[in-house]
């Protein structure tokens, strides 16, 4: 209805001067009024400019006078002519005035009465007498604010006496003057935001008028999955070795025999990793049910007599120990497998890489998982030198981003010789240690079968640690776990290494 008033009245009318006025005469409150012009307004169906007036509106108190009249003449009214005692006059005064005024309000109404009929000379308050000194008076208080509650025009001296009294509060009117705007129409179209079949059979999609698109609006987010950080940084792994021709190592297996993990790398038997405190050992089933019997005599003799130029351990190397079923702690084991079987062919020279989870028994804390990744390459080839390793190294991780690199001497049992890795972290201004390398040793590389002038260079590393270096993860149990925070996956960029 009010956005009918309005249209159509400037359908034949230049404007609308006054919101509020246009209010009235059409009997539609002014709030409806108000909506309907912004609405309007918005869609450019008309152009609306602000108007604000300064108006009077009545207290509390003077609403009561311009209802009931002001003090002073109530109180000159209780007057009679022959006068009355003080007493007398505040008890009639009181009693005429309406009952649901509380008393403490009637006896203050009564003092404000008092003190202005004396000021405006009606009346005369002796000792204990009071009597009238006008025969008649007028009430103009309550005619000026009866003016005011109608909004008419009032004089600024009364204003000002009005406001004194706090019978009236100064207010900010807020209205429009509206005017017909660039898309106006004696009526609103309804924008159709669907082409729907009906609008095709009935053919009304001719005349229909179609909303714009908002090509601006934000699509819905979309819920589909997210990848985890490591496995982005895996594959951007993955990509790097790919680049420099190495191949994938089969890593599908958790569960290890020792002999694989251990014995074949010639790792002691006593050696403290194989402690139940380092590797966790399987119960069911416990041990391994094939071996290459020819191979694990081989490994046998050179853990406890040596041969290919080596002294060996010297102790009873137990086939029992190599048997126990364990899930690995390195994917080195997975490295032996593959040059095992690589040595029971002609010898072709290879790359080989791997990603996937170790297991360690180890205490949880903020760098340390009881399982994580492992990233592992290693080059087999004749003539191989500690000068490859190092040139091979700062290939890798300089694809990673790390071309500030050091090599400090380290030991491994199935490298010789063997060499931390270190990188210059310009983040943490320090050397961080990135990975552990080395070269095969010829104890565990001539028992596989390898011919002699064959070396393996290779090194691993943890996934985890560049990729919290990356993502700025500093407590490892954000990153991987149970405890991790789902959104830390929705919300991490994308990874891009190698380029
Ligand atoms: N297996 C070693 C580790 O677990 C890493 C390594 C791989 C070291 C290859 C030397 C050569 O830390």
């Amino acid at each position: 209805m009010a956005e009918e008033a309005v249209l159509g009245f400037l359908e034949k009318n230049e404007e609308i001067p006054d919101s509020g006025k246009f209010a009235e005469e059409k009997g539609i409150s002014h709030d409806e009024i108000v909506n309907i012009i912004k609405s309007l307004n918005g869609f450019r169906l008309v152009d609306a400019q602000d108007i604000k007036r300064e108006r009077w509106v009545l207290t509390q108190e003077g609403d009561l006078y311009a209802k009931y009249g002001s003090p002073e003449v109530q109180l000159f009214l209780a007057v009679p002519p022959e006068g009355i005692t003080r007493e007398e006059l505040q008890k009639t005064f009181m009693s005429r005035l309406p009952d649901d005024i509380e008393e403490k309000l009637k006896s203050s109404i009564y003092k404000i009465g008092s003190t202005q009929a004396i000021k405006n000379k009606w009346i005369e308050m002796g000792k204990s007498q009071v009597s009238r000194k006008v025969q008649h008076v007028d009430d103009r208080v309550k005619d000026l604010l009866i003016q005011i509650q109608n909004g008419e025009v009032v004089g600024a001296e009364d204003i000002d006496a009005l406001r004194r009294r706090k019978l009236i509060n100064s207010q900010i009117w807020k209205g429009y003057s509206v005017k017909k705007g660039p898309q106006y129409a004696p009526k609103r179209k309804k924008a159709a935001t669907d082409l729907t079949r009906e609008n095709l059979q009935r053919g009304d999609w001719k005349e229909i008028e179609f909303k714009e698109y908002n090509f601006l609006a934000k699509g819905q987010p979309t819920e589909g999955g997210c990848l985890h950080p490591l496995l982005k940084v895996r594959r951007q792994i993955q990509m790097i070795f790919l680049q420099m021709g190495f191949e994938e190592m089969p890593t599908n297996n958790f569960v290890e025999s020792s002999f694989w993990n251990f014995d074949a790398l010639f790792q002691p038997q006593q050696h403290p990793a194989r402690d139940s405190h380092d590797t966790f050992f399987l119960k069911e089933p416990s041990s391994t049910r094939m071996l290459p019997e020819d191979y694990v005599e081989r490994v046998k003799r050179v853990h406890e007599s040596g041969g290919y130029g080596s002294r060996g351990y010297g102790y009873e190397w137990k086939r029992e120990e190599a048997n126990k079923n364990l899930l690995r702690t390195h994917t080195t084991a997975v490295s032996s497998r593959m040059l095992y079987a690589l040595a029971q062919g002609p010898f072709t020279p290879k790359r080989y890489y791997s990603i996937d989870r170790v297991f360690r028994n180890e205490a949880v804390d903020r760098t340390h998982l009881a399982e994580f990744h492992q990233i592992e390459g290693l080059i087999c080839d004749r003539g191989l030198t500690l000068g490859h390793l190092i040139g091979v190294l700062h290939d890798f991780f300089s694809r990673l981003g790390m071309s500030k690199l050091k090599f400090k001497p380290a030991y491994n049992p199935y490298t010789e010789p063997s060499m931390e890795i270190f990188s210059y972290h310009e983040g943490l201004q320090k050397w961080v240690e990135v990975g552990n390398s080395g070269m095969f040793r010829p104890e565990m590389l001539l028992p596989m079968g390898l011919p002699e002038d064959v070396q393996v260079i290779a090194w691993g590393l943890s996934l985890e640690r560049p990729t919290m270096i990356l993502y700025g993860v500093d407590n490892i149990r954000d990153l991987f776990g149970h405890k991790v925070d789902l959104s830390l996956i929705k919300r991490n960029p994308i990874c891009r290494l190698g380029l």
